[in-house]
């Protein structure tokens, strides 16, 4: 193999472009040439493709986003689409390619390995919600962000004795907003994982104001329900002044944390590094501290599960 391709697909996340620097520094490492997708399997179809040389990768380790860009295509689902973009690869000579995105991006992942052409993924996605690895490139950042807000959203709830619902994103899946929950000592952590009772919210939180707790912090999954209809939905909170904050598009953006920074190093290395020896049909996860490869589909298959001792540890900080 001495041509390989990198492309960043489905939401962006912080990290993302440490990723792509250390898949084109290890084929440098290697004497091989690595060539950069744009807008992600969008590109793939139209052939978009650029040489990423040494250069080319150096000054983005720390920056947001994505240098390649980066897109949703619905093209890219059809067999149509897949063989057009086999296609472009082949013409490039293409003989390897590393995703990099959530587990929607891997179906078609999987999908170009069983045509034939090597492919191994690498989790990046602010969600965390990908079986198979602790932590996506992301996440760490996007918890790092919601908290520098909502020690800001905590001031001014102290000062009105308030209560706050914020909503972070995470799609069907509370991990933000249960590791943002501890992170910012927030009182309640509304998941999807977990049923929701709001007659049961509002008696804690009627309990909670007639103990003289003065202002009160819910970190709300945009997969329950969004922070106006949870407010409507709480009727009697026993006194609490509800304001609400979708913390929205900021999660995304941003430079990683020196976490996300080495996670992205050192996922971008060992998937280059696998795609080169010929493994294929992989994603790489990090599995207690040590990186592993699993299969693809076992991003969208499995469900990953919330922490049992994070969900307690909001109980007991209570
Ligand atoms: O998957 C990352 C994510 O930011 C989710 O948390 C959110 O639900 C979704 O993407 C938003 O998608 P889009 O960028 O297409 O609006």
């Amino acid at each position: 193999m001495d041509r390989i391709a990198v492309l960043t697909s489905g939401g962006d996340s912080p990290g993302m472009n440490a990723a792509i620097r250390a898949v084109a520094r290890t084929c440098h490492y290697n004497d091989k040439e690595c060539i950069g997708v744009m807008r992600g399997y969008e590109g793939l179809i139209e052939g978009d493709f650029k040489v990423l040389d040494r250069a080319s990768v150096g000054g983005i380790i720390h920056r947001g986003g994505t240098i390649l860009k980066t897109a949703r295509s619905d093209r890219f689902k059809t067999q149509e689409g897949r063989e057009a973009a086999l296609l472009k690869m082949k013409e490039a000579g293409i003989e390897g390619l590393v995703v990099i995105g959530g587990d929607g991006s891997f179906h078609g992942a999987k999908a170009l390995h069983e045509m034939g052409m090597p492919v191994i993924g690498i989790p990046g996605t602010i969600d965390n919600d990908v079986a198979g690895t602790d932590e996506t490139i992301g996440f760490d950042t996007a918890v790092n962000t919601a908290l520098e807000a909502i020690m800001r959203l905590r001031d001014t709830a102290s000062s009105h004795d308030r209560l706050f619902i914020v909503e972070v994103m995470g799609r069907n899946a509370g991990f933000l907003a249960l590791e943002t929950a501890v992170a910012s000592g927030a009182e309640y952590a509304v998941v999807p994982e977990i049923p929701l009772s709001i007659g049961n919210l509002c008696k804690l939180l009627r309990e909670s104001h007639a103990e003289h707790k003065s202002h009160t912090l819910i970190i709300l999954a945009e997969g329950v329900m969004s922070a106006t209809e949870m407010r409507d939905k709480l009727q009697d909170t026993g006194g609490y002044d509800a304001r609400v904050t979708v913390l929205g598009y900021i999660q995304r953006g941003g430079s990683p944390t020196s976490f996300d920074v080495v996670l992205a190093t050192r996922m971008g290395a060992f998937a280059t590094d696998n795609l080169l020896i010929g493994k294929s049909g992989f994603m790489v996860g990090n599995v207690n501290h040590k990186l592993v490869l699993s299969d693809l589909e076992r991003s969208w298959t499995e469900h990953k599960n919330l922490s049992p001792e994070l969900l307690n540890l909001i109980h007991k900080m209570n």
